[in-house]
């Protein structure tokens, strides 16, 4: 796939709109992980040293749904920002969700967008997969471009549908049913695929295993998915049963009451060994509920990861944050921006704001 990149536009004297990933978790005002505002620093540096005359930043944080929140107000995400790289010459606009014309992708908002600039530069992979005004309508009205991390995203996400034999596909989180065709997808591709977290426990149902009172989807696994052997279910989990000392012990163990919360120790060594042996790894998903501290499993899997050497692409807020935890060479480990929009770009192979970005 070929697409315009901000390599081969003439930026210099222009004035250029960017959108970016300001969608950061916030917690009192504050930016608790600055990793999608620091995969906007090299366009931002790019564009600066190339001689824009002015550089529009947008973006959204939350779902305000066409109101004003508050909490959702751009300052100190700009305020981080401005930590990262000097924004002089620099102006950060509005959430653009206080407008409910931008997720409606609205003409007459793409149109307001596009008279603030001369080019446009995508560098919000990821809302790749939504076509409101900033991502699609805008880039239609005026020169546009993919920025330097979302080219990138393209590239390393594009090469994670053609692994190596043997690689491992690791797919945690919940909605099996949002998950189903990709998981299906990566059975194809990938010799071994690993279920964690709700997913895996929707695998335990179907495959007969009991699951307690775990959270489960809506819609069954298919029989010709769990019927795979080369997709691997938890042997052992954490449970939570509602006291403080939570147990682990092994799946045919689980109670009527208990909750699965995690992959259990047997299961993250077992993994953690597939995971640092493969020739690479895509990963998208924690192995346990993480936001509630039940990070063992996820902790486990990105520890083996970031020590093995092994290629890997890895997205989804908690899978990252918990990678974030460890060094690792970002050469063979690239992270993604993307949740959804990763996760939607591995089953379609393009996305709607990629499409308006391709050479024709
Ligand atoms: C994300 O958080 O992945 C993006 O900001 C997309 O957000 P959305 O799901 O609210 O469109
Ligand atoms: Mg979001």
């Amino acid at each position: 796939m070929e697409l315009k990149t901000l390599n081969e536009a003439d930026v210099a004297g222009k004035r250029v709109l960017v959108r970016c990933d300001f969608d950061v978790p916030l917690k009192d005002g504050e930016v608790m992980d600055a990793s999608r505002l620091k995969a906007a620093v090299p366009t931002i540096e790019f564009l600066k040293s190339h001689g824009a005359q002015k550089i529009i930043l947008i973006g959204h944080a939350g779902r305000p749904e066409g109101r004003v929140v508050e909490s959702l107000r751009m300052a100190p995400i700009a305020a981080k920002l401005g930590e990262l790289t000097d924004l002089s010459n620099v102006e950060v606009r509005e959430n653009l969700r206080f407008d409910a014309r931008e997720e409606a992708n609205d003409p007459a908002f793409a149109a307001e967008l596009a008279s603030l600039a001369d080019l446009f530069v995508n560098e919000s992979f990821a809302t790749a997969h939504r076509a409101h005004a900033s991502t699609v309508g805008v880039a239609k009205l005026l020169p546009s471009y993919a920025g330097l991390h979302f080219a990138q995203e393209v590239e390393r996400l594009s090469s994670a549908l053609v692994p190596p034999q043997n690689s491992v596909a690791v797919i945690g989180g919940a909605k099996f049913e949002t998950k189903s065709p990709l998981i299906e997808k990566l059975l194809a591709l990938y010799g071994t695929v690993l279920l964690g977290g709700a997913l895996g426990n929707d695998l335990l149902k179907a495959r007969g295993f009991p699951f307690g009172s775990s959270l489960i989807s809506s819609v069954p696994v298919p029989a010709e998915i769990a019927g795979n052997e080369r997709l691997l279910n938890p042997t052992d989990a954490y449970f939570d049963g509602g006291s403080m000392d939570d147990r682990s012990s092994v799946i045919t163990d689980t109670r009527a009451d208990e909750k699965i919360v995690d992959i259990g120790p047997a299961t993250s060594a077992a993994w953690a060994k597939l995971v640092s042996e493969a020739p690479f790894v895509l990963w998208n998903g924690p192995m346990g509920v993480y936001e509630n501290g039940y990070t063992h499993g996820t902790d486990a899997l990105a520890g083996a990861l970031a020590s093995s050497g092994a290629r890997a692409v890895v997205g989804g807020g908690d899978t990252v944050a918990a990678v974030s935890k460890f060094s690792f060479d970002p050469e063979k480990i690239f992270v993604s921006s993307g949740g959804g929009a990763m996760l939607e770009f591995l089953a379609a192979a393009t996305l709607p704001a990629i499409e308006v970005l391709k050479k024709p």
